[in-house]
């Protein structure tokens, strides 16, 4: 055979091999993008999350287009994601290819070095740290100091017509400075709370910093708040005494924070652990008003711990142990956890480009797992609107409930708002009756779901 009828055809078929290989290349490199749709660009599909009950939103996109979708919101494009599967390969598996990410102006409020905006070791240190003071074995010692703020505070609104929600936000804001900084809580409690106050006033106005502004006196306020911390630091150094509250263990001679630091994580736990556990309680008491047998069967469990502590001649005070004799009531919190999922959901950025399911997330998208989605899953929680504690009977799957989220950003503070729940579920049935006061069957958004008006509420001591 002559050569020059070879060439052509092992030239052209080295075309053929190079050109395939490319083309399998960028095929792999162009994986589709998940199913949905954009919105009109920068105002995205924003207006619609905030126009309506951001959970019909969600649910019906993923109505739409299944667990992993694609959307548009606050500027930025993002990849939703609502399947145990995918909230474990975004929090868990992949962890460290989604960092967590938060808008420019709620860092700077809550300060750029705090807990949840960081990464790698600096993280892992101030993981160490908080967990260390919140953990079961260091919240066991101020079980006494709950139970007198749950006291005082129960004590002070009897008789009168309350909005359940700010009421609840003393009680966490208490508690949560009781955690931070020990028994001293008490001495700077209402300049720290004035601050706060402002500050927050902050959190979700115009980041415009001039004066007058919202966002320029939350600056203000966090600022005092630093030099409030500072002197205390100072003070702590001063005396030489060993705390084993949260800025004890910020404050360790091997860490080397900084003030600045110590302050920006001080702010940040204040933060995560008062709306929160505030809500939570708020909805507890809304569904048990609505659910007189559960009331009745968590008031029943609640009153054998203190028949069973008179008994035995015990101290009134609860004790670690009585708090895990509650399992209605803790199953209570449980379901109020699902049905209200106030955090319904969190926010991540790709770090790289992600192949997830053949699906391309690109580097710099934002990733939502959707804690409510997955929580009102009918597969999963089946009659899934309906409130029935009983269903925490059975344990549920790994990922099918997460309102602490998972992983290594999940929260750090969950033991201690179960037990200042119980603490304060265990007064409020044993010694009180409320009833809830005008129409109360709305919700409210923005950031959290609440009952409307913050339940109002009026609270009568049993006789
Ligand atoms: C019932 C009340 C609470 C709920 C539902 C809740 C929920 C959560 C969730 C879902 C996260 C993870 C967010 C994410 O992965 O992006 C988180 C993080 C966090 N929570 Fe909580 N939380 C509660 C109370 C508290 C309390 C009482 C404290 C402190 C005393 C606290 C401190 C924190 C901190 C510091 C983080 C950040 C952890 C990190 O980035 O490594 N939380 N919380
Ligand atoms: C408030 O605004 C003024 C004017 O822009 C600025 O100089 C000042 O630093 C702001 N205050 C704070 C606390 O950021
Ligand atoms: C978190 O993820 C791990 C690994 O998938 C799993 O074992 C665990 O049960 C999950 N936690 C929750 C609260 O679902």
């Amino acid at each position: 055979m002559e050569l020059h009828f070879l060439l052509p055809l092992f030239a052209s078929l080295l075309f053929v091999f190079v050109f395939l290989k490319k083309f399998i290349q960028s095929n792999n490199r162009r994986l589709p993008l998940p199913p949905g749709t954009m919105g009109w660009p920068y105002v995205g599909e924003t207006f619609h999350l905030y126009s309506q009950n951001p959970n019909v939103f969600f649910a019906s996109k993923q109505k739409r287009y299944g667990s992993v979708f694609k959307t548009h919101i606050l500027g930025c494009p993002c990849v939703m994601i609502s399947s145990p599967e995918a909230a474990k390969f975004v929090l868990v598996t992949k962890a460290h290819l989604f960092k967590p990410t938060f808008p420019a102006s709620k860092e700077r409020m809550l300060g750029k070095q705090a807990i949840f905006f960081s990464q790698g070791q600096y993280h892992t240190q101030l993981r160490r740290l908080v967990l260390r003071a919140f953990m079961p074995e260091s919240i066991k010692s101020i079980i006494s100091n709950i139970e007198s703020i749950a006291q005082h505070s129960l004590h002070s609104l009897q008789g009168r017509l309350i909005t359940t929600f700010q009421e609840m936000k003393t009680y966490t804001f208490n508690v949560a400075l009781l955690s931070i900084l020990g028994e001293e809580e008490v001495l700077y409690r209402g300049d720290l709370k004035r601050c706060y106050y402002i500050l927050e006033q902050g959190y979700n106005s115009m980041p415009i910093n001039v004066p007058g502004t919202f966002f320029n006196k939350s600056m203000k306020a966090r600022k005092e708040l630093a030099r409030i911390l500072a002197k205390i630091i100072s003070t702590r150094r001063q005396m030489k005494m060993e705390h084993n509250d949260l800025l004890g263990s910020f404050m360790g001679d091997k860490e080397c924070l900084s003030d600045q630091q110590i302050a920006d994580n001080v702010i940040g736990v204040i933060f995560a652990a008062r709306d929160t556990t505030a809500s939570v309680l708020t909805w507890i008491i809304k569904y048990l008003g609505d659910n007189p047998s559960v009331l009745k069967a968590v008031t029943d469990e609640q009153e054998a711990i203190i028949r069973e502590k008179e008994k035995c001649g015990e101290e009134q005070c609860l004790s670690w142990a009585d708090t895990k004799k509650m399992p209605i009531t803790s199953r209570v919190i449980q379901e109020t956890l699902r049905v209200a999922s106030i955090l319904s959901f969190t926010f991540r950025e790709a770090v790289e480009d992600v192949e997830y399911e053949g699906y391309l997330i690109p580097k710099g998208w934002k990733v939502l797992p959707l804690f409510r989605n997955i929580h009102h899953s009918p597969e999963i929680f089946p009659d899934p609107e309906k409130f029935d504690p009983s269903r925490f009977e059975v344990v549920p799957k790994p990922n099918t409930f997460m309102p602490f989220g998972n992983g290594t950003h999940s929260c750090p503070g969950n033991e201690l708002a179960k037990l200042e729940i119980l603490i304060f579920l265990h007064h409020l049935t044993t010694k009180y009756r409320w009833s809830m006061v005008g129409s109360n069957s709305g919700i409210q958004y923005g950031p959290f779901a609440l009952p409307q008006n913050g339940l109002p509420i009026r609270l009568i001591r049993k006789s």
